[in-house]
Parts: structure tokens; C-alpha cells; sequence
């Protein structure tokens, strides 16, 4: 039999249809069935209409993502990466020419290195330096403290911006990243809100809480398209002009190249299908933090949650933390978990979904060695790799499903 290769095997995992599960980790169907008509219309307008890239359908996306999130402005592009990539270059951050330096050299960005990749290879290819701080293992996000510490050694270059991570939904400490800009003028702000649609951080909204965001609307997120889509989202009117001359090979008037961009435009059938999800998203959110707190009272009631705040996994399962300064929209359930490995196997035989973001921390990658990390260099990161889990969640998610999620992993562990 032909080896399956590890490239092709991947492949596979995104496109075939996942073994019948009791539990899945995701069901896109049951968010379709009720929405289906609505957006079967709507990709037949964009069908009648025969404008297929950017046009009406996309900016009438765009206007609606801005309101939402509080910007007055937002940019559709082609995935989430082209979308923090075309945040950082439109904020001047790098030499704006993908892939042209070799890794570790020009601006500095500081981010996380407990997130998904393109967090960092967007930095990369921008054209800025990679610079990695620890997590706050509470929230699993990037630690201002850890921040503070890299910039007031003053060793890593021209730190010209920080790229916080609004992981599994919650936004970042962003009191504590704008106390750091505080004698630092012209230390920017860029927040990867990937995966934070309808978040909030005392009030404001991720995508406006920063000088730029990032969105991702790639089918497992919490606004999802039927493809490849990503935003750009800011309140800066020159940011925002050259995120759309970037994403159209900075192109401002038809084939007259202002500067050197890249083909990141959004789609009108995606923009279609988004502008109908938007109008149910905040429902949906908040369907997601009610299934969060039945887990919780799951969880506690099976006696299998560490005892104390700040108990570590060795004593009992920690769930997750929420800042009271944010509103969680729980893109992801995320557990640690004592012999986590174990225990997935254990609820894989059972047929329960289950996923690990992030097995390894970005300063350990391959593909990232010349940076210079080593184990040890951010342990918070490291433990957090070691430990989550994360467990079903989306809006229609049923108290059956939770109660088995949790009854299969009391049994594992009885
Ligand atoms: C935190 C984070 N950043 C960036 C991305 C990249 O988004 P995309 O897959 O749409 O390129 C993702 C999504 O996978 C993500 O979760």
C-alpha cells in the first residue's frame, strides 16, 4: 500500500467527512439547516448579479463588520493571515514585501507563542522580527507582565508594535498593553482577533480595541464562511486606504501599482454568506457562553475540578478563567487536563470530539528554530501545550452531548 504522507494525511483531515461521532467536536449542518434558505438566497443575488470579487456585496459586508465592531472602518480580504499581514504593512510595521528578510531581521513585533502560526509567520512576512513573550496561564493569553519585561531590556530591536491574541475567544489584557504605551508613542497595538468575533474588553469590542485587527472567517470559527475569508478591521482612515491597496496589489486607480502589494481580495459570495451569519452571531455567542457555564456546572457537579483558583491540573481538571473585565465569546472550551494525552485517546474510543490548540508552542516549531528559542524560554506557553484540551462547544450543542462529554471523561479518570 502507497505511504500516506504526513502533508497528504493532513489534506485528507480538512476535507473528508469525519468518522460518525457520538459527540463531534463541530457540526456545521446544524448551524446550515435553520440559516440555509437565507443564505441560499443571498449567494443566488451574487449569482444573478455576476460580481464575483470585492463590489457591492462585500462592501455592504464590510460596513456591517464595522459596526459591529465599533471601527469605522473594515477591509475584507482572503484569509485571516492575509489579514494580519495586511494589518501590519498598512500600519507601517516591516518592509511590507512578503518573505523578502531573512528570519530575526528589521521592526520587532512581540506576540505569544501559544497560538495558531500565522500569528507569527505574518509577522515574518510583513517583513519584521519575531519576538516571543510568555502567556498569563490563567487566560492562556499574552502577558503584559512578560511583554514589560522584553521591552525593558531593551535587547530586542525596535519593538514597533505588540500582536496580542484574543485566544479561544477571550480577549487579551488590553489595560495592560496600553499602560505599556505609555511613554512609547509610537508603540502600536494590533490585535489577532481571529478567533474573538463579538468579544469584548470592558465594553469595546474586539477588532476596535487596537490600532488594527485581524478576523479570520475560516469555517471552524465562530463567524464562519464557506471558504477562505478573512478582515482587516480599524478606525484609522490612512490604514485602512492602504489595506485596500495592498490587498489589490497596491493598486489605488486600475493597474497603476502605488507599491508592491498581494491578491487578497474578498470573494462576494463569502461576503454574502457572512453578512447573513453576522446577523445571528450575537445569539450565537451567547449560545456558546451559556453551553461554557452548563460545562462548568457539569464539571463541578461530577467532583472533577482542581479545588482552590489558581489549583493546578495535578490537583483536578482546571476550567477555563474568565477576566471579568471581558465578555467571553468561548470560540473554543478549553480544559487542562491531568494525563490530557491519555484522556483524548480515552474520549476518541468513546467517540467524543476533542482537539488540542496548541500541541507545540510556535518558539518550538521547526520551521521557526533560527529564532534561537529552546525549551524552557516560556514555560507558561510550554504547560499550556502539555495540558489544554479543548472540548465541543457551539451553539447547538445539545445538554445530552455535554452531559456524555463530561460522563466519559468522569469515567476515564474514575
Ligand atoms: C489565532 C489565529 N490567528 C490567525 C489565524 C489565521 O486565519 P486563517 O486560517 O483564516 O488564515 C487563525 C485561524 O486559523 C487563528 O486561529
Amino acid at each position: 500500500m502507497q505511504k500516506v504522507s504526513d502533508a497528504m494525511r493532513c489534506t485528507i483531515a480538512f476535507v473528508s467527512k469525519p468518522v460518525l461521532q457520538l459527540v463531534p467536536m463541530l457540526d456545521f449542518s446544524r448551524q446550515y439547516a435553520p440559516l440555509r434558505q437565507e443564505i441560499l438566497d443571498a449567494i443566488t443575488q451574487v449569482c444573478d448579479s455576476q460580481t464575483f470579487i470585492l463590489g457591492p456585496r462585500v462592501a455592504a459586508f464590510e460596513m456591517a463588520a464595522a459596526a459591529a465592531c465599533s471601527t469605522s472602518f473594515a477591509v475584507g480580504c482572503g484569509s485571516g493571515t492575509d489579514a494580519l499581514w495586511l494589518a501590519l504593512a498598512a500600519a507601517g510595521i516591516g518592509d511590507s514585501t512578503r518573505g523578502s528578510r531573512a528570519i530575526g531581521e528589521g521592526d520587532t513585533v512581540v506576540t505569544t507563542p501559544f497560538t495558531f502560526f500565522a500569528t507569527a509567520s505574518s509577522i515574518l512576512h510583513a517583513g519584521a522580527r519575531v519576538v516571543f513573550a510568555d502567556i498569563d496561564p490563567r487566560t492562556f493569553n499574552l502577558s503584559p507582565e512578560s511583554v514589560d519585561a522584553v521591552l525593558r531590556t531593551g535587547a530586542e530591536g525596535d519593538v514597533k508594535a505588540i500582536l496580542p491574541v484574543h485566544l479561544y475567544g477571550q480577549c487579551a489584557d488590553f489595560d495592560g498593553f496600553r499602560a505599556l504605551q505609555s511613554g512609547r508613542p509610537e508603540l502600536l497595538l494590533v490585535e489577532d482577533a481571529a478567533q474573538a468575533f463579538g468579544a469584548s474588553w470592558n465594553g469595546v469590542p474586539a477588532g476596535s480595541l487596537g490600532a488594527a485587527a485581524a478576523f479570520s472567517f475560516y469555517p471552524t470559527k465562530n463567524l464562519a464562511a464557506f471558504g477562505e475569508a478573512g478582515l482587516v478591521t480599524t478606525s484609522d482612515a490612512a490604514l485602512a486606504e492602504r489595506a485596500r491597496s495592498l490587498r489589490s496589489h497596491g493598486m489605488t486607480r486600475r493597474y497603476y501599482h502605488d507599491e508592491v502589494g498581494w491578491n487578497s481580495r474578498l470573494d462576494a459570495i463569502q461576503a454574502a454568506v457572512l453578512e447573513v451569519k453576522l446577523r445571528y452571531l450575537p445569539e450565537g455567542n451567547q449560545q456558546r457562553r451559556e453551553r461554557a457555564a452548563r460545562y462548568d456546572q457539569l464539571f463541578q457537579g461530577a467532583g472533577l475540578v482542581a479545588s482552590a483558583s489558581g489549583a493546578t491540573v495535578k490537583e483536578g481538571l482546571v476550567l477555563p478563567w474568565t477576566d471579568p473585565r471581558g465578555s467571553h465569546v468561548f470560540h473554543q472550551y478549553v480544559i487542562r487536563a491531568p494525563r490530557r494525552d491519555a484522556l483524548r485517546e480515552y474520549l476518541a474510543a468513546h467517540k467524543v470530539g476533542s482537539e488540542i490548540y496548541y500541541p507545540v508552542p510556535l518558539h518550538l516549531q521547526a520551521a521557526l528554530k533560527d529564532l534561537g528559542y529552546k525549551a524552557g524560554d516560556f514555560p507558561h506557553a510550554e504547560a499550556a501545550a502539555a495540558e489544554v484540551l479543548a472540548l465541543p462547544i457551539y451553539p447547538e450543542l445539545r445538554d445530552d452531548e455535554q452531559q456524555t462529554v463530561v460522563e466519559t471523561i468522569r469515567q476515564f479518570y474514575a
